[in-house]
């Protein structure tokens, strides 16, 4: 038996409500305020999305993560969308997630966690609150948790229905991804279960099957030296994740349940705080000191080492394993020089935490023609870099945090299928930022392998 982790202390001066005497970047300005009053009243009593034994398992999970023994696999849309609440989206990402997850957990010979970047990840932070276009100034498209994406004045309106709407979305998904893991489609012995048409046309194909052969094979071959079918091969656990950027939306979700004392957000297992919100005096801060869940927090190129190390001390003052992850977003050309301090600075404050890298933020870029794009080559190299420097400082890249998508789109330029900048015009559809396809994606966790392996990690 695992020695179970001890709980964390609570906070000192912490309400449920106390981050509203900070400041709040990134909220929506809703005309009604009593409007979101009995919106927010009406979410309050919906049951909540996830259970705290749930949290504290995968808190347990990233405190094993943070001592080397596991790696975290977190992906999926930049921002979902009540649309694309369907089946056969939910289902694909999934897969995809399974896919590259198997070929992690092979290459790496090291459990991989895995935590879905759904089930609501509706909100999303914007460079400007209105936007213009021929004269017109309308309130900026600020994720379906807030308003709709059409350049009306109607549909750009901060909604608060769309709070219960967004919270109706995410309990669809999560059921569905729930029933679809315990009914056997992650069943290990069943990769199949989990291939996806296309992949029989892809150069990956033949990597992939060796792999899913595999792990098959030594599937069989531990259940017959053990004499029994373990338990834990007929499933996998699937966490779930998005930017706790909506305060009144998190708060409403945040709830004390029986038996267990303390606050715990039950909107998602795993709520990180994006970069833009991650002000020490700011409000995101506060909210996320109080909140038993394991935080992540996202770092970026202007975050300094003070900065770091006050986030860290606010929010784990104790030291307490499994409770930061640190996900670094520098890009390509910033990471060599702007990591190894942070490291250096995190290793300071003597708290254990999990560094994890999303190499698709800071090299998002736009075409001559106009769309927003990342190139897979400075997406590899940040992660292969991400990968060295930490193993040159002591540290370890404990994770991958990614933008995917289980669809065919063009959207990330490059990969083995060599997508240029003429093809982002055939299957462009995110509404936010571009992600990797499923391909691009499973050619990514082949190469996140390859990299420890070349470094003998
Ligand atoms: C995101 O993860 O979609 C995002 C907005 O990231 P960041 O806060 O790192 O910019
Ligand atoms: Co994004």
């Amino acid at each position: 038996m695992k020695e179970p982790l001890k709980p964390i202390t609570p906070a000192k001066n912490w309400r449920l409500d106390s981050w509203q005497e900070k400041p709040a970047g990134q909220q929506p300005v809703y005309d009604d305020p009593s409007e979101l009053n009995r919106a927010t009243t009406a979410l309050a009593a919906r049951p909540p999305l996830v259970t705290s034994w749930e949290i504290n398992s995968l808190r347990q999970q990233l405190a094993e993560a943070q001592a080397g023994k596991r790696f975290v696999l977190q992906g999926g849309d930049c921002a979902e969308t009540f649309d694309e609440c369907n089946s056969t989206i939910v289902a694909n990402r999934l897969k995809v997630l399974l896919q590259m997850s198997l070929v992690m957990v092979h290459g790496l010979e090291t459990p991989v966690v895995r935590i879905g970047r759904f089930a609501g990840q509706y909100a999303k932070p914007r460079s400007a609150n209105t936007e213009t276009r021929d004269g017109l100034t309308l309130p900026s498209y600020r994720g379906d948790l807030v308003n709709a994406p059409e350049f009306t004045a109607e549909a750009r309106r901060p909604d608060p229905q769309r709070l219960l709407r967004g919270h109706a979305c995410s309990a669809m998904t999560m059921n569905f991804v729930r029933a679809l893991v315990d009914g056997g489609f992650a069943d290990l012995h069943h990769p199949e279960y989990w291939d996806l048409g296309w992949l029989e046309h892809s150069p990956l194909a033949d990597e992939f099957h060796r792999v899913a052969g595999n792990i098959g094979h030594s599937v069989r071959f531990l259940e017959t030296v053990t004499g029994q079918q373990p338990g834990s091969l007929r499933r996998v656990d699937f966490f779930t994740s998005h930017e706790a950027l909506h305060l009144p939306y998190e708060q409403a979700l945040t709830r004390q349940v029986p038996r267990q004392w303390g606050w715990f957000d039950l909107s998602a297992h795993f709520p990180w705080i994006g970069m833009r919100t991650a002000e020490l005096e700011g409000a995101h801060t506060e909210f996320f000191r109080g909140v038993r869940n394991p935080v992540g927090i996202k770092v970026g190129p202007g975050m300094d080492s003070d900065w770091l190390k006050g986030l860290i001390r606010h929010l784990n003052p104790d030291n307490e394993a499994g409770r930061l992850v640190l996900i670094h977003r520098l890009g390509a050309d910033k990471i060599a020089d702007g990591l190894p301090p942070l490291i250096k600075a995190a290793k300071a404050t003597g708290s254990p935490v999990l560094w994890i890298c999303d190499p698709m933020h800071g090299n998002t870029e736009k075409t001559a023609n106009g769309y927003k794009t990342r190139k897979f080559a400075n997406i590899q190299s940040e992660l292969e870099q991400a990968i060295e420097v930490h193993a040159e400082c002591g540290s370890r890249l404990g994770g991958v945090h990614l933008e995917l998508t289980g669809e065919n789109v063009t959207e990330c330029i490059g990969g083995a299928r060599e997508l240029t900048e003429h093809d982002l015009t055939r299957a462009y559809k995110t509404t936010v930022d571009p992600r990797l396809n499923y391909e691009q994606a499973l050619e990514l966790s082949m190469l996140i392998v390859r990299k420890h392996q070349s470094l003998g990690l």
